[in-house]
């Protein structure tokens, strides 16, 4: 296991992370012990999960299973979500991210969270108040680093410049969705990311199960998280089930022969390529990590990457698709630009 540093910070985190969404979910207590020993016992250190996940299960499942290690790794949680049906258990408003860190901190039993991440955009609520409150948090000693989840481009910068403006602790971390079947983070999150020095946490790494090549064109899946997923939902079989995406997995499939790896190793190694991406490896079962962990220790090499980004390419966009095209006019190859 390699280990790097997460955004601008001296946080070092192992190259793959661990989620935690399908614990007290699909995966019961029991199994959801093991997965994390697992992967504590590989070399990982990163655990990922969420307030909302199981309405709390997760995260009790995870103070329990680390009593007597919690030293060693680094825990991730979020806040957002609604907790309950009361207008004040959602949100990333001061009075719900009060109440939401202190409850998490309990199920998590210990006194700070690693990377407390806002779960996604509030729309509502003014990010000067949001940062504000992290901030403290981070000064109370509940909390010692932010990150955010599901923002656009503008809202990255945004945070990051009244951070800066007032001298808060910036965020240092930006869970997106990101893998061979949802690339669109590339066109502005992405570069947003470099320019403030985010790492990027990519969930949803094998588009939910896709990309383990265990579905195939023909028919709507009976088991398995797609299954099940709602027609609104990312993991959609409607949105998945593209001629794009099938005829990315053939090309996933020729490489993992030539490489003598699974499908679902050769997907996540892909997102291993590229700088500052940490995949959240998401496993319903023992066996399931324990191939996914075989996407550590090799490397695909650059004519297979570029035929993976040129298979799964997102298409192209105006205003991103002019910026490109007007650069390359302007700044030609004879200038080594
Ligand atoms: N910030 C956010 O908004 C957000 C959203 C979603 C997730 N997350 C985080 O990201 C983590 C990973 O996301 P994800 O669960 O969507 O990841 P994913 O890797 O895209 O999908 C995981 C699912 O794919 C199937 N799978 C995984 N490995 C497999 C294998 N080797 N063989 C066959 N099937 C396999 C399993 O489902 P089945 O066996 O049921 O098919 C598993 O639950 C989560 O645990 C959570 O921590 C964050």
């Amino acid at each position: 296991m390699r280990y790097v540093v997460l955004g601008r910070s001296g946080l070092l985190v192992s190259e793959v992370s661990l989620g935690t969404m399908t614990f007290g979910r699909e995966t019961p207590e029991e199994e959801s012990i093991r997965i994390l020993e697992r992967y504590l016992e590989a070399g990982g250190n990163f655990i990922d999960t969420a307030n909302v996940y199981s309405r709390g299960v997760s995260e009790s499942i995870i103070g329990r299973a680390l009593k007597g290690k919690r030293e060693s790794v680094v825990l991730a949680t979020k806040v957002f979500f609604r907790m309950g049906e009361g207008i004040y258990e959602c949100g990333a408003n001061r009075k719900h991210i009060m109440r939401a860190v202190e409850e998490s901190l309990k199920r998590l039993q210990t006194d700070y969270i690693d990377l407390y991440q806002i779960h996604c955009f509030d729309q509502v609520t003014p990010l000067e108040e949001t940062f504000t409150t992290l901030t403290s948090l981070v000064e109370k000693g509940y909390i010692r680093y932010i990150g955010v989840s599901n923002y656009t481009g503008w809202q990255i910068m945004k945070a990051v410049a009244l951070c800066e403006r007032w001298g808060y602790p910036r965020p240092v971390s930006a869970q997106m969705q990101y893998s061979l079947v949802e690339r669109n983070i590339e066109m502005e999150v992405i570069p947003a990311c470099y320019d403030a020095g985010l790492s990027i946490m990519a969930w949803g790494p094998l588009g939910g199960g896709f990309l383990t090549g265990k579905y195939s064109p023909e028919t709507l899946p009976k088991e398995g998280r797609i299954a099940h997923a709602e027609k609104d939902w990312e993991e959609a079989w409607e949105r998945r089930a593209t001629e794009k995406n099938f005829r990315t997995l053939e090309v996933l499939k020729k490489l993992a022969t030539k490489y003598g790896k699974t499908v679902s190793q050769v997907a996540l190694n892909w997102l291993l390529t590229k700088k500052d991406v940490i995949p959240i490896l998401g496993v319903r079962t023992l066996a399931q990590l324990e191939d996914n962990l075989g996407c550590i220790g090799w490397r695909l090499e650059e004519e297979d990457v570029q035929l993976l980004d040129t298979v799964s390419a997102p298409e192209e966009v105006y205003p991103y698709r002019f910026i490109q095209w007007a650069n390359r006019l302007v700044y030609r190859k004879e200038y080594g630009l």
